[in-house]
């Protein structure tokens, strides 16, 4: 993953996003838990932001390049009761058995329900992302999970202040492919076109947050 992921697109949001109904939700469930491991933290921001509801947070990603940055960042504020680790999800993980009472995945790898064996019995597993998680429910259930939750956002929107910023938000999606380049030039106009709102890009925002408890 390159650095220019870290340099994100600027937005403004309309509406209540998904992503700040997540981000309530997890802070009262932070102040609820003392083990907690955030599966595919990034450059570790997010991570340091929530560990203030927090006893402690590990986060771990696949990225060294994002678990350096992580560690600057982590340096840069002092903080305290945080760890950032260079792991995938889908490696044997270096935690003991039932070691964490909450796991949660940002827009992370959902191949994290797969570890089950290190969230407590009764512990919980919370997520967001962007895309539909229709066999989500059904990996839950076979990986012993149950009180399965999900909720679709999609009141929301994202207004881009030009064409730039919408091309650096689209290329940093999951999946697509560069809109910067030229080559891609034609699909993006396209694009800008179906999310062109008078004088505005405007881009309606999905996320489906999901919940569920270990036997
Ligand atoms: C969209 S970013 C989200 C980062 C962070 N959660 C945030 O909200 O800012 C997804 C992250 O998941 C990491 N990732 C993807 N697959 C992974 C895996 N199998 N194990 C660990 N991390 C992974 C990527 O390196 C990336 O940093």
């Amino acid at each position: 993953m390159s650095m220019e992921w870290y340099d994100m697109a600027k937005y403004t949001v309309e509406g209540v996003s998904g992503e700040t109904i997540f981000e309530r939700k997890l802070s009262k469930m932070l102040e609820k838990y003392d083990e907690v491991l955030d599966a595919g933290c990034g450059h570790g921001e997010f991570t340091l932001k929530m560990r203030r509801h927090a006893n402690r947070i590990i986060g771990i990603d696949n990225s060294l390049e994002m678990i350096k940055i992580a560690n600057k960042l982590k340096a840069d504020m002092k903080a305290q009761r945080v760890e950032f680790l260079n792991y995938s999800t889908k490696e044997t993980l270096p935690f003991k058995d039932q070691q964490f009472d909450l796991i949660y995945s940002r827009r992370g790898p959902t191949s994290i329900i797969n570890q089950n064996r290190i969230l407590k019995a009764g512990g919980v597993i919370f997520g967001i992302h962007s895309t539909n998680m229709d066999e989500l429910e059904d990996k839950l259930i076979d990986q012993g999970f149950t009180e399965i939750e999900f909720d679709v956002y999609d009141s929301a929107f994202l207004v881009f202040p030009d064409k730039d910023e919408f091309a650096k938000y689209l290329t940093a999606s999951n999946g697509n492919p560069d809109y910067t380049s030229p080559e891609n030039r034609l699909k993006f106009e396209e694009l800008i076109a179906m999310h062109t709102v008078g004088d505005k890009i405007k881009y309606k925002e999905w996320r489906y947050i999901w919940k569920a408890k270990r036997r």
